[in-house]
């Protein structure tokens, strides 16, 4: 398994690209099984989630190719050949459910694996079968599969979601596109990856009213057709290098960053003491003074602050002045990074959904282990500025969701390296 080499200490300058969304094209890619003409997706990141989504899409029939280096998928859908989504793929990444709305709205069923991810708590996925029986569908939960069936089509309704979802909402919008009728989503997910969907969907033809808003309305339409569509960029990756600067001090660009995405975030470095400044090519980030400011953090579906950016602004906190509590209130048990952060002489402490960081000067370098995918970027961050040098192991974690992390710090100054390892 690889590992992550760094010394730290030097600050960074120069620019980082940032990459389309992971978790917007999660949730793009399954679109294709909604129609049978070719489905063109443009800015789309190089990561393993990616590539398990092509394997999943394949193995239903969907041919997938791929231009500009990666960048561009093409994916077909001409008919769907296999309707059953299998464990030993959809095991490897809770995203694969999102082919459950689309297969069972184009032909009218569908069976797929009960999904695995990321160890960060239980994770159900009770609300994306909620909805899909809001629209009519018939379930059945045996031998660890889902088994759906739509015998005369799904049928437009309207479903108010009890706690806010982000798959959910993605899988019943696809699925209420080639509904009977109108659908109305109540409480759904706000995220910039549901605008982008929706976008993606209103150009193959469906009729999407108030994505981005709590209230999504649907009318269903006969049938939807090919489409183009640029991935939005990825919000969490801005984020993350983001607080690169702010961890080491310089001054960092991040090309094609947009500010509107990550408000919430951006308010909280301003707070700590970060300066966040547009440029016409993105957005420049530098530390105001020294040492940055302890602030409190409370995790929310967007427009708050997100949960998948705790991991790392934990980190910053872990040297700043004063004592910051995190409270994470989207998953329970995600904060596996704190234990890590700990062996670099972090002070933290954890009582059940919230955390107590005291900051400390300085952290120090030490062999330390990566538990999830924003755990594992954490750790990266709070070794560029730690004192001497930290191994990260663990990082297929990494790659399931940032695309050349150790190119694009060291192309900042970082001295950050990977190690391959055959084993
Ligand atoms: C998506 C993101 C993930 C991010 C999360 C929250 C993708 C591929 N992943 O995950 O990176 O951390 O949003 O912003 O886009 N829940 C239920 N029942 C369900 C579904 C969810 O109880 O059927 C709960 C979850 O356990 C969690 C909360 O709802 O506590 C939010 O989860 P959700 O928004 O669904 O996260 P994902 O879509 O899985």
């Amino acid at each position: 398994m690889d590992s992550i080499h760094v010394t730290g200490g030097q600050p960074l300058f120069g620019s980082i690209p940032i990459a389309g969304a992971k978790n917007a094209c999660l949730t793009l890619m399954p679109a294709t099984l909604l129609t049978d003409e070719p489905l063109t997706l443009t800015n789309t990141p190089r990561l393993s989630d990616i590539r398990t989504m092509t394997s999943l899409l394949q193995s239903l029939g969907v041919s997938v190719s791929s231009q500009d280096d990666g960048q561009t998928q093409v994916l077909h859908s001409a008919a769907i050949t296999n309707h059953k989504a299998d464990y030993e793929i959809v095991r490897k990444m809770r995203a694969s459910i999102l082919v459950l709305g689309p297969m069972l709205a184009r032909d009218g069923h569908a069976v797929v694996s009960l999904p695995g991810g990321c160890a960060i708590g239980a994770r159900p996925v009770d609300l994306h079968l909620q909805g899909l029986e809001a629209l009519g569908a018939e379930l059945d939960l045996r031998d660890g599969y889902i088994h759906a069936k739509a015998p005369g089509g799904l049928k437009g309704g309207t479903f108010e979601f009890p706690v806010v979802s982000v798959g959910a909402t993605e899988n019943i919008l696809m699925a209420a596109t080639l509904a009977k009728g109108t659908t109305v989503l109540k409480n759904a997910a706000r995220e910039p990856e549901i605008v982008d969907l929706a976008d993606c969907l209103r150009a193959m033809g469906a009729q999407i009213d108030g994505a981005g808003t709590s209230t999504i309305t649907i009318e269903g339409v006969e049938r939807l057709h090919g489409a183009s569509h640029p991935v939005v960029i990825d919000r969490i990756e801005l984020g993350t290098y983001m607080l690169a600067p702010a961890f080491t001090g310089g001054e960092v660009e991040l090309l094609g960053g947009r500010l509107d995405l990550v408000e919430a975030f951006a308010a909280k470095l301003d707070e700590a003491g970060v300066s966040v400044e547009t440029t016409p090519n993105g957005l420049k980030v530098c530390r105001k003074n020294g040492r940055v400011s302890a602030v409190n953090i409370t995790t929310a579906p967007h427009p708050g602050f997100p949960t998948d950016l705790q991991a790392q602004m934990m980190a910053l906190l872990c040297t700043a002045d004063g004592v910051s509590v995190l409270e994470e209130r989207i998953f329970e048990n995600r904060f596996m990074h704190a234990p890590e952060l700990m062996r670099m002489g972090a002070q933290i402490e954890v009582h059940g959904g919230s955390a107590t960081v005291t900051g400390v000067d300085r952290l120090r370098g030490a062999p330390v282990m990566a538990t999830d995918l924003r755990a594992s970027v954490s750790l990266i961050l709070a070794a560029l500025a730690a004192k001497g040098k930290t191994t990260v192991s663990r990082v297929y974690h990494l790659d399931r969701g940032y695309e050349r992390v150790e190119e694009k710090l060291s192309a900042c100054g970082a001295l950050i390296e990977r190690v391959k390892s055959d084993g």
